[in-house]
């Protein structure tokens, strides 16, 4: 099926930019999985999975209502999930509707107690529930499990159990804590597993999705960065037309990506303005422009704003006021660069941003859903803005992101890039102002840092890595000299959303080169620290 081809319900519904989870058949020409969400911690790794495997898949939260689900036409259903015990007060129902789609549905977890339940099986609550690493021995495959090891590990995590399956299905698998961990009614296509194949440790929980996806549900697997840039091209074409469209870059993986599919799909009617405020790392504004003006031929607009920055930080020192002063000269830079773009004959209406899949859901899919901090928004642009938006990347998740810039062939170094908070360097000198001096301190000390993370082949693996700068000196000794100089703090942290984060155990010699490399090419650093604070109780950031 051409995933090029956008039909006019689909199109409408991108144009009117919906609310999260409304943009029914945003999609409508792909073949789509929905995953109905039951509030469990794993549901949009379940999406994730499914798109891995080449299938589009939409998260919905249970509450909406089943027309949204109807409206996709979906190729087959997977129910998540959940905290709630299908006995409990309020505890989320099955929508019986979803069962005569004449698609497959396949219940995880509680997904699979709710159909035990409702189909009238037996479920009870277990004296002991089984979380983690557990042994499964498949008795019957089935249609779901055929080809399976008769004994394999899975991942649990449940406390309610599922006894017996209900009239019409067959009990395909057991594990130690539960008699039945796997079901199915081949006929009426209705399938459950109580282990979570979304998780790497469920060794072939991939191959069992796929087993659904493409045996049960007849999916073709068509979903692939390449198909995600034809079908974007076309969305963004039949939204801009001729209009003038404009994009913030901030050097970051989603505007990147989002500009480089619209400069795609309309060339030069896009211009892209960078704001360079001065609080970049180093060489990072080069490397924007170099792609973006000299390798990509986009029509760039780089604004060296450094100094209006620098300006209006003198004397802030509290770190809100630091992030609203930084935030609202942002807005008042991008804005005269927009109102010199723009001319009466034709003015520019679109502007692109890089609302992600996960954005989206999180700003109200579903009830009492988390809103995103208000500081991650600000050295954004506010909502009032004259402009109707583009948002090309409004229904990828951060690794499909990825995928589809190195699709465009985006420098290595951008599509990879670390998080880098929008009020930039000025947040991480701490306790103080951010004057020019600091700043270029704390600029050549995050410089060494990325590069002998870079060396050590690490960058990847954490989720930011970067120096603050408290304003605190120390004393000590070089040569025969008494020394009183600044203290750089290291932070490196893993994480998976920034919800949480660990502190990296980075190697000691690696750290002992950054130190010494630190103290002996930055005259003004005495004494290099690691912060140690997971988060929580800490933030990343230091401020
Ligand atoms: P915290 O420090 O709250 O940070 O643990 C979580 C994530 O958000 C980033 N961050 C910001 N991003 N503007 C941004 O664009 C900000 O003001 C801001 N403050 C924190 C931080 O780098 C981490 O990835």
């Amino acid at each position: 099926m051409s995933t090029a081809v956008a039909s006019s319900e689909a199109e409408a519904s991108v144009l009117a930019q919906g609310e999260a989870g409304t943009e029914a058949g945003a999609q409508a020409a792909t073949e789509e999985i929905v995953v109905v969400d039951y509030g469990g911690q794993y549901s949009q790794l379940i999406a994730r999975r499914v798109r891995d495997c080449g299938v589009f898949s939409e998260l919905i939260p249970h509450q909406a209502p089943v027309e949204e689900i109807l409206r996709r036409r979906p190729k087959g259903v997977i129910l998540s999930g959940g905290p709630s015990s299908v006995y409990a007060d309020g505890a989320p129902g099955l929508e019986h509707r979803l069962l005569e789609l004449s698609v497959p549905v396949l219940g995880i977890c509680y997904g699979m107690q709710l159909l035990v339940h409702e189909l009238g099986g037996r479920v009870e609550q277990a004296e002991v529930g089984e979380f983690g690493r557990s042994d499964l021995t498949v008795g019957e495959p089935g249609t779901l499990l055929a080809g399976m090891p008769a004994e394999q590990t899975c991942w649990m995590s449940h406390r309610d159990t599922v006894y017996e399956a209900p009239p019409g299905f067959s009990a395909l698998a057991s594990s130690s804590a539960s008699p039945v961990a796997a079901i199915e009614d081949a006929e009426r296509g209705i399938y459950g597993i109580q282990f979570h194949p979304e998780v790497v440790h469920t060794p072939y929980g991939r191959e069992i999705l796929l087993r659904f996806l493409t045996e049960i549900c007849g999916c073709e697997r068509s979903w692939s960065p390449a198909s995600i840039v034809d079908d974007q091209i076309a969305r963004i074409r039949a939204q801009v037309g001729e209009g003038k469209v404009i994009c913030g870059l901030s050097g970051g993986v989603d505007s990147s990506v989002a500009a480089l599919l619209v400069h795609r799909a309309v060339g030069d009617q896009l211009t892209c303005v960078f704001v360079d405020h001065g609080l970049m790392r180093k060489e990072e504004g080069e490397q924007v422009v170099g792609a973006f003006r000299d390798t990509f031929n986009v029509p760039l607009v780089a604004v060296d704003a450094s100094e209006r920055f620098l300006e209006r930080l003198r004397g802030v020192t509290d770190p809100e006021v630091k992030r609203k002063t930084i935030g609202a000269e942002f807005i008042k830079v991008f804005e005269e660069e927009a109102a010199r773009i723009s001319t009466e004959e034709d003015p520019v209406r679109f502007l692109v941003q890089g609302t992600l899949y996960s954005d989206v859901i999180e700003s109200g899919a579903g009830a009492g859903a988390a809103t995103i901090k208000s500081h991650h928004n600000v050295g954004g642009l506010p909502e009032d803005l004259e402009f109707e938006l583009v948002e090309p990347l409004r229904m990828l998740f951060k690794d499909e992101v990825r995928a589809v810039g190195a699709e465009l062939g985006l420098p290595e170094r951008l599509v990879w890039r670390q998080p880098f908070p929008g009020p930039g360097l000025a947040i991480r000198v701490v306790g103080g102002e951010a004057t020019k001096e600091r700043l270029d301190i704390l600029r050549e000390a995050d410089h060494i840092l990325q590069e002998e993370i870079r060396g050590a082949g690490l960058y990847r693996e954490l989720w930011q890595s970067f120096c603050v700068l408290p304003d605190v000196r120390s004393v000590g000794v070089q040569g025969d000299e008494r020394t009183y100089a600044y203290v750089v703090v290291i932070r490196a942290v893993t994480s998976d959303d920034a919800m949480t984060a660990d502190w990296a155990r980075l190697p000691y010699d690696l750290l002992e080169r950054i130190a010494s490399r630190m103290m002996g090419e930055i005259r003004e650093v005495g004494r290099v620290v690691l912060d140690i604070t997971s988060k929580p109780p800490g933030t990343i950031e230091w401020e």
